[in-house]
């Protein structure tokens, strides 16, 4: 009784669309409703964007792309590494409950979910996303793909939906964070997030983490600077993205992309420059902001990281190091850690 009003009461809404899938829809937890962080991020000096906005349907579709890149090695390296481990990983799991943060079109995961399928292990996917288009039909493909497959997905932001997470129905549970998406928080955001996955989860339960590892400029700049300009593509969609949801005016001809790696942070940082001085509105905020030429607005930063780092960093939250793997180039790598259980 309780599990099922913990999940409909508080979502705005629930759709079962057949036996196998449930989708839930958190709207107005989702701050992206009400642009309070535009506005707070575009009068700000520098200006800032949040990146959720990167991922409405037509962004995720971009991001898809850039998975595909020559110069983006992050995607086809998780997956290498996926492919070479992820019986491992079930043999260590056993059967759970795949949670997955950010899931868009849960590519990687198949990999996942065909290794515990071949061990006979029951499969339940909870992929949680912000874009409700590309979580919609991911599921039906999964659907058609894996015949005993249940999935129960979730639309909203990260935090949202680990507040909502309804007890495990395998005796374990999984939450994959895979894709480098970490790096895409900031350090101090970090520890907080850290924090919500730790309460999503009862002692023995799993974190699967993709971190993409310290490298040279040389390799960690076209990644984010591609030749056939998709990354430039999807840092202009979030102008297009705002322009729709608040009536926006920015003329995306007026910006241009820049990425380049900050070698004392460790971190790539990617920005829009305003190409001219000019005005945009955002009429729905009642915004009006102000550019400069060459004024930058920030938008994403990817950091890179050592095991060991992050390793320190789970275990203040009793989450502990199973085991690394990387592949050969030691470009990338996969974290898998376990909540220990206080009381053993
Ligand atoms: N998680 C991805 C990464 O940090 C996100 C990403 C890849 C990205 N390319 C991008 C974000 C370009 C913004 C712009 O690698």
């Amino acid at each position: 009784m309780l599990i099922s009003n913990s999940s409909t009461v508080s979502s705005d809404e629930a759709i079962q669309i057949n036996p196998r899938l449930r989708i839930e829809i958190f709207r107005e937890q989702c701050p992206i409703a009400a642009g309070e962080d535009v506005i707070n991020g575009l009068t700000q000096t520098p200006k800032t964007l949040p990146p959720k906005y990167f991922y409405d349907d037509h962004g995720s579709l971009l991001f898809e792309k850039i998975c595909e890149l020559p110069e983006y090695y992050v995607t086809r390296t998780e997956t290498q590494i996926l492919q070479n481990y992820a019986s491992e990983i079930a043999h260590l799991t056993g059967p759970c409950e795949l949670v997955e943060l950010g899931s868009g079109s849960s590519t990687k995961t198949r990999i996942l979910l065909d290794a515990y399928q071949e061990l006979g292990h029951p499969l339940h996917y909870l992929p949680i996303d912000i874009s409700g288009g590309i979580l919609e039909q991911s599921a039906h493909s999964l659907l058609k793909e894996y015949p005993t497959l249940h999935i129960h997905g979730i639309v909203s932001t990260y935090e949202t939906a680990l507040k909502h997470l309804n007890p495990s129905p395998l005796p374990n549970r999984m939450i994959g964070f895979i894709g480098s998406t970490l790096g895409n928080l900031k350090p101090e955001d970090c520890h907080t997030f850290f924090a919500h996955v730790v309460e999503a989860l009862q002692p023995g339960d799993y974190f699967l983490l993709g971190v993409d590892l310290h490298k040279s400029k040389s390799i960690l700049e076209p990644a984010y600077d591609d030749s056939q300009g998709v990354t430039a593509a999807f840092n202009l969609n979030m102008l297009r993205h705002l322009n729709r949801l608040f009536s926006g005016s920015f003329d995306l001809s007026q910006f241009e992309h820049l990425a380049f790696y900050n070698e004392k942070e460790h971190q790539i940082e990617m920005h829009l420059k305003s190409l001219k001085n000019q005005t945009v509105e955002l009429k729905t905020l009642n915004l009006t902001v102000e550019f400069q030429e060459g004024e930058t607005i920030h938008t994403e930063i990817s950091r890179k990281f050592q095991f060991e780092q992050i390793q320190a960093e789970l275990k203040t939250l009793g989450l502990v190091s199973l085991k690394n793997w990387t592949d050969q180039n030691q470009w990338f790598g996969l974290m898998l850690c376990q909540l220990q259980d206080v009381n053993a």
